[in-house]
Parts: C-alpha cells; structure tokens; sequence
C-alpha cells in the first residue's frame, strides 16, 4: 500500500477521501499544528509515494530525494507552487499539482477587502476606537480617499485578477490590466491591457495578482513606488517577494505613495519592522483563501490529485504535464 505524508493538518474533507482510498493507516499527517522543520521535512518524507506539502514547504530535489524513487506526486496544498522546484520534479518525471480554481473569489475577497480598509484607513480606525481614543464623530476624523469611480490597475491578469475586476464593476471603476502572458480577456470585464508605465502613471489602486518567477520578484521596487501617484494604493495578496518590502516602507514613510495593504511578504512569518509601524499599512497573516468552504475545497482537491495519479488517473490539476 502507498504512503501518503501530508506535510501539515488539512481540513477534514481531504483527509476523509484519502483514509478512504488508501487506508487510515496509510496516510500519515505532521502531528505538530507548526511549521515543519527542514530536517523534520527530510525525515518524514521518506519512503512517501505521496506528498501533500502546504506553502510553506520548500520541496526541492533534496526533498524529492529524500522520499526516494517511489515518490509519484507532490499535491501542493496552494494554487501558487513557487515553493515546489518544478523543473526538479519533472526531471524525476514526478507530477506536481496545485488547486486552482476554488480559491479565486476568496482570495479576490480578501484582496477587495484590504482595499477597502487601506482606502478607508479601518485598521487605523478600528486600533483608534480600541485604544479609547474616541471622541465622538467629528468632520475632519480619520477621512479616507473613495474607492468608487476610481481607476484599479491589476499587474497579474489571471483567475483571481479577472475575479478581482468584476468586483470593481460593482463600484464603477475603471479598470487597466498589465500580463504580458494575457493581452486580452473577457470583453465584459471592460478592462483594458496596458504596459506597466501606464499601469504605474494611471492607477489610483494598484492590485498585486500575478505568481512570484524571476521575472515577478521585486517588480514593485523604489522606480516603481516613484512613478505611482502619491495618493496611490498598493495590494498584495500574491507573493510577498514581488514587493521589494523595504522599499515599500520607505515609501509610505516618505508618502511616495499613499497607503499599502498587504497580505503576504517577503520573509513570512517576519515582516519588515518599518511596515509594522506605518500606520498607513494595513497588514493581515496570508489570509487570502481562509475561509471554511475554500480550505475545506482546497483539501479535498489536492487529495483528488493524489488518489488520480496513484490509481494510475491522470491528475486534474497538473502543473507540468509534460511528465504524464
Ligand atoms: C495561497 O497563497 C495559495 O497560493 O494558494
Ligand atoms: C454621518 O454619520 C452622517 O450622517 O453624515
């Protein structure tokens, strides 16, 4: 019977269809609720058939090695795979898979939701009410910009950029795109492609929604935040590294531009000292899919992905079919 590691506990509905295909006892779940240690990662892994790493995994070819040669599957537990060495696992002629899809209104949410709070200062606003300092309503109080009829720029034109664009129909903006991989989308989210001056030039809020590659990693840095508006937002709900963080401290300080929302970064679980005292930066713990219906989604879909290739299926979700 295979051996199934699941790097991390999952929500149930994952779980369940595993124990079920495989066996109880077959499936195997970090019992620490923590990150998993490097060396831990490297022990536990092996004599796997499977692995279900969450994104805080780093599997490189160290990782897939130390499973062994029986390793069939790496069913990332995230729609970003930046944390799986793809091209190592497609030399082992190992599928790596990821959950696309069921996360992107959540996350699309969660990006609309700290544009909300950025624009409208609420994490300021609610730290002033919850430290007594509240007065009474006053005209000149804690006053934000409008987020209604002003111009979104999306860098990252995917699913959860295109959901992220209907939401804004909703509050009539207008809405530029810069993705070189995507010149045009559905006509009926009215967005127009751009180049990336444009983006930076035009946008009153700039949504962060691409992957993190080489090509992504710092392409928000100090020529960037320069070329913004100073009364503009920055979003990040991608990948932390696409923003140069120190950078982004130094700019809200400066007020090159006018506020951030972020809800990764570049060195998770640390976050740059200067943000966490920018009272102009609204910062959550990558929350971006965390809700009971899309981790529950997320789980039983990495499991999917598991239970296809090691009953000889192919995968739905695969990221580098060339190995199928
Ligand atoms: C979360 O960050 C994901 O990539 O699913
Ligand atoms: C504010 O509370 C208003 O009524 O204008």
């Amino acid at each position: 019977m295979p051996r199934i590691v699941v790097c991390r506990m999952i929500p149930d509905a994952g779980l369940k269809l595993l124990r079920a295909a495989f066996g109880e006892e077959h499936v195997h779940v970090a019992p620490q609720d923590g990150p998993i240690e490097r060396d831990r990662l490297l022990d536990a892994v092996r004599g796997a058939d499977a692995l279900l790493p969450i994104l805080t995994d780093r599997v490189d070819g160290e990782a897939m090695d130390a499973a062994g040669v029986g390793l069939r599957v790496i069913a990332n537990y995230a729609v970003g795979y930046n944390n799986i060495d793809v091209a190592a696992a497609t030399e082992r002629g190992i599928p790596v898979t990821n959950t696309p899809g069921v996360l992107t209104d959540t996350t699309a949410d969660t990006a609309w939701a700290i544009l909300m709070m950025t624009a409208r200062r609420f994490g300021e606003a609610e730290r002033y009410v919850r430290a007594g300092n509240w007065g009474g309503w006053g005209p000149m109080q804690l006053l934000g910009v409008d987020v209604h009829g002003k111009t979104l720029g999306i860098f990252g034109m995917g699913r959860i950029g295109q959901a992220m664009a209907w939401r804004a129909q909703g509050f009539r903006m207008r809405v530029i795109y810069y993705d070189p991989a995507r010149p045009e989308v559905d006509r009926d989210l009215a967005a127009t492609a751009v180049d990336k001056p444009t983006l930076l030039a035009e946008s009153d809020f700039i949504s962060i929604h691409c992957p993190l590659m080489p090509e992504t990693t710092h392409a928000f840095g100090p020529a960037e935040f320069a070329a913004m508006k100073p009364s503009a937002c920055l979003i990040n709900t991608a990948r932390g590294p696409v923003v140069d963080e120190a950078a982004l401290a130094d700019a809200l300080k400066s007020g090159t531009i006018h506020a951030a929302g972020l809800d990764v970064f570049e060195d998770e679980p640390a976050i740059h000292p200067k943000l966490l005292d920018c009272e102009n930066a609204v910062l959550i713990p990558h929350l971006g899919s965390a809700t009971e219906e899309t981790r529950g989604k997320m789980a039983r879909i990495a499991a999917e992905n598991i239970v296809a290739v090691l009953t000889g299926k192919r995968p739905p979700n695969c990221v580098n079919p060339e190995v199928l």
